[in-house]
């Protein structure tokens, strides 16, 4: 049944609008949004999607299909950070924080796999804000959609997570990776064709999700602040790695090597860049893999199933392959030849098999656009 069906079977009338916003993947550029970095992600094609009519009263009605499709009720003057069932604090957030005046209902569908690596949340809050900016005429630019969708996850849903989702969600371009600045939400569109010139990023959902996830992100978060604030700078952003080597005697070992991760990551986006502009993929691989590392060995976000799927890619030929996202399981990239995808996936499949771990998703998906009004 379409959404619009759905949504007049659930609430009795049909919808005013429907949008859609997409997940993401990044392709470089990894937990560096909250230390002001650069970001080098793009659009996937599978979206969320919000049906929405607005009521004459002050009543909330929203509904899920992914939760069960039972409405959950609720009054605008009763909206509060951190109350409501979990995946209702994702669209009520987003209503608070926009500081919406009306009652609405709300009906979500999405084909964005959640657990997943590939930001279901942020496509789930930028469905919601596109469609609330539309029919309350809001006139917010989509850097502003990006900083209160944020804000909505951070304080609403409770969960500390940088500015690099959302942004992405709402200013994808198809055929683009966006080169993001997390400090003044500045962007650059750079061309990504992979398919041109034979290639494929396969992504693969190694169905890991460890309990760390939130806690060790938070961790990582607080100990980047901590660094910064040693070394009198506003974010890591501001700090090259020959003053991070001198500064070393006065930081905590484990620190260092986490400031390490973000000041070479933020080098390696600008590197990448630099490769797509330039069609060398072979470079570009390579900067995938040091990411990767980076992030196993410095940063520590990475767990076996990741690690496994990087070494399986590569030991299959692929030019490049790390893991994507906050970590702790959720999803890997690898940058392959396009006759290559049967191959390496049948590889990872099989190592992952040997090593009795669940048995693992792959998609691959071509940028795409951000948020839309559908109609
Ligand atoms: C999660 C967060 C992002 C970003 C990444 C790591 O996806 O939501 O803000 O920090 O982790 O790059």
């Amino acid at each position: 049944m379409s959404l619009r069906n759905a949504f007049s079977e659930l609430f009795g009338l049909v919808p005013d609008l429907v949008t859609a916003a997409p997940g993401r993947v990044n392709l470089i550029g990894e937990h560096v949004d909250y230390n002001d970095g650069f970001v080098l992600p793009f659009a996937i094609d599978a979206r969320t999607y919000c049906a929405l009519r607005v009521r004459e009263d002050s009543r909330v009605r929203i509904a899920s299909k992914q939760a069960g499709g039972e409405i959950y009720e609720t009054e605008l003057a009763e909206l509060k950070p951190l109350t409501g069932p979990n995946w209702a604090r994702y669209i009520l957030g987003v209503i608070w924080a926009l500081e919406v005046k009306n009652g609405v209902e709300i009906l979500i569908d999405s084909e964005v796999p959640s657990g997943a690596g590939l930001s279901s949340s942020a496509a789930l809050e930028c469905s919601v804000a596109i469609a609330l900016n539309e029919i309350f005429t809001l006139n917010k630019s989509l850097p502003q959609l990006a900083r209160l969708t944020q804000r909505a996850e951070n304080e609403y849903v409770g969960v500390p997570c940088g500015i690099m989702d959302q942004s992405i969600s709402l200013m994808g371009k198809s055929g683009h990776a966006l080169l993001l600045d997390c400090r003044d939400l500045s962007t650059r569109q750079i061309r990504v064709d992979f398919a041109n010139l034979g290639l494929k990023l396969l992504i693969i959902d190694t169905r890991a999700h460890h309990a760390l996830v939130d806690g060790g992100y938070a961790e990582r978060r607080s100990q980047c602040e901590a660094v910064a604030q040693t070394l009198g700078v506003k974010a890591l952003r501001d700090v090259t790695i020959g003053e991070l080597e001198i500064a070393r005697m006065k930081l905590p070992e484990v620190n260092f090597k986490r400031a390490r991760h973000v000041v070479t990551e933020i080098e390696r986006v600008s590197l990448a860049v630099k490769a797509l502009e330039a069609d060398s993929f072979e470079e570009f691989g390579k900067l995938l893999n040091q990411s990767h590392i980076s992030l196993r060995d410095d940063y520590n976000v990475s767990c076996a199933e990741l690690d496994l799927t990087v070494d399986a890619a590569l030991n299959c030929g692929a030019l490049g392959s790390r893991m994507v996202g906050g970590g702790f399981g959720g999803s890997a990239i690898a940058l392959i030849r396009e006759g290559d995808a049967g191959k390496v996936a049948s590889n990872i499949e099989r190592a992952f098999q040997s090593a009795g771990f669940t048995t693992p998703r792959f998609f691959d998906s071509l940028p795409s656009d951000g948020a839309q009004v559908l109609n």
